[in-house]
């Protein structure tokens, strides 16, 4: 048996077409606005990709690109600035962020409303409990994946591997608010793969290329590998990535989703998703 591929990039489409039909409902164009340090050249990758999805599917976008130099204060005092503007529907501060500079100052003080990526302590607290949070893109992104293929989530097994803020904590929020039976472990989990080979639904988030073998893969199920690990060069000169999952993991799994091309595609489509819901919650 082989397993099917759970391709990103059609998924990734399917959710950038809902959130253009439902910015096209509003009254008012769903505005991006991203922040940006110095020049980190992932960083100005990633922020690009942004903002090349949010004008495809008819958002206004916004990089406010700002020295490396900038201080805490004015950055938090631009924040503030977009946090009151009306027009501005999403904000996201790119990370990482120069050395010198409060992560989790900054990220706070984003308008949780206006916070897109869903990493503010008040949208973990609506998460938890169940009321309208912006989720973090790839977790929600996950489960947009896994509708997208008509793949089963409430009743199953679900066992996800890897405890971060932004991918395992809030993946097993909204699995069980999906009514899955979830499981959190982890790298230090012991017995790992008795956990595992129960898992009718396997995610796994913990960024150690291979951790999974196809013997810790129950027979029939589907996995999920948010994992993406540098394993060298390629002939060409760039990088390999691995999953977490090994790929003889296919011979038993029903369904896996490949690295690259998988879970990726699908942060970005939620993140635009995120900025058409924070939309509508604003203009409502
Ligand atoms: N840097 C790498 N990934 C992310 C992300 O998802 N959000 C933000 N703000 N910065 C990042």
């Amino acid at each position: 048996m082989s397993a099917a591929v759970l391709a990103g990039p059609p998924a990734a489409q399917a959710l950038l077409d809902q959130a253009r039909a439902r910015a096209a409902q509003l009254p008012r164009r769903p505005e991006l606005h991203v922040i940006r340090l110095g020049d980190d050249p992932a960083s100005l990758s990633y922020v690009s990709l942004k903002e090349k999805k949010a004008l495809e599917v008819g958002l206004g976008s916004t990089v406010h690109a700002l020295p490396e130099t900038t201080s805490e204060a004015e950055l938090l005092g631009l924040i503030e600035r977009l946090n009151a503007d009306p027009a501005v529907s999403g904000l996201l501060v790119q990370l990482p962020l120069p050395e010198g500079i409060d992560s989790g100052r900054v990220l706070d003080a984003v308008s949780p409303d206006k916070d897109v990526d869903g990493f503010h302590p008040v949208n973990v607290g609506r998460l938890w409990s169940g009321a309208p949070a912006l989720p973090p893109c790839t977790p929600a992104g996950v489960v947009a994946l896994l509708d997208h293929y008509g793949l089963p989530i409430a009743g199953q097994r679900a066992v996800i591997v890897g405890r971060s803020n932004i991918v395992g904590k809030p993946l097993a929020a909204l699995l069980l608010a999906r009514d899955a039976t979830v499981t959190l472990a982890h790298s230090r989990t012991p017995d790992l793969s008795d956990l595992t080979r129960q898992a009718e639904l396997l995610v796994v988030a913990v960024g150690q290329a291979h951790l999974i073998t196809a013997e810790m893969v129950r027979p029939g199920a589907t996995v999920i590998d948010v994992g993406v690990n540098r394993v060298g060069l390629s002939k060409s000169g760039k990088a390999r990535l691995a999953g977490d999952v090994h790929p003889d993991a296919a011979e038993v799994a029903a369904a896996l989703t490949p690295v690259p091309g998988g879970v990726g595609p699908m942060t970005v489509a939620q993140l635009i998703m995120n900025t058409v819901l924070a939309a509508e919650r604003l203009q409502a």
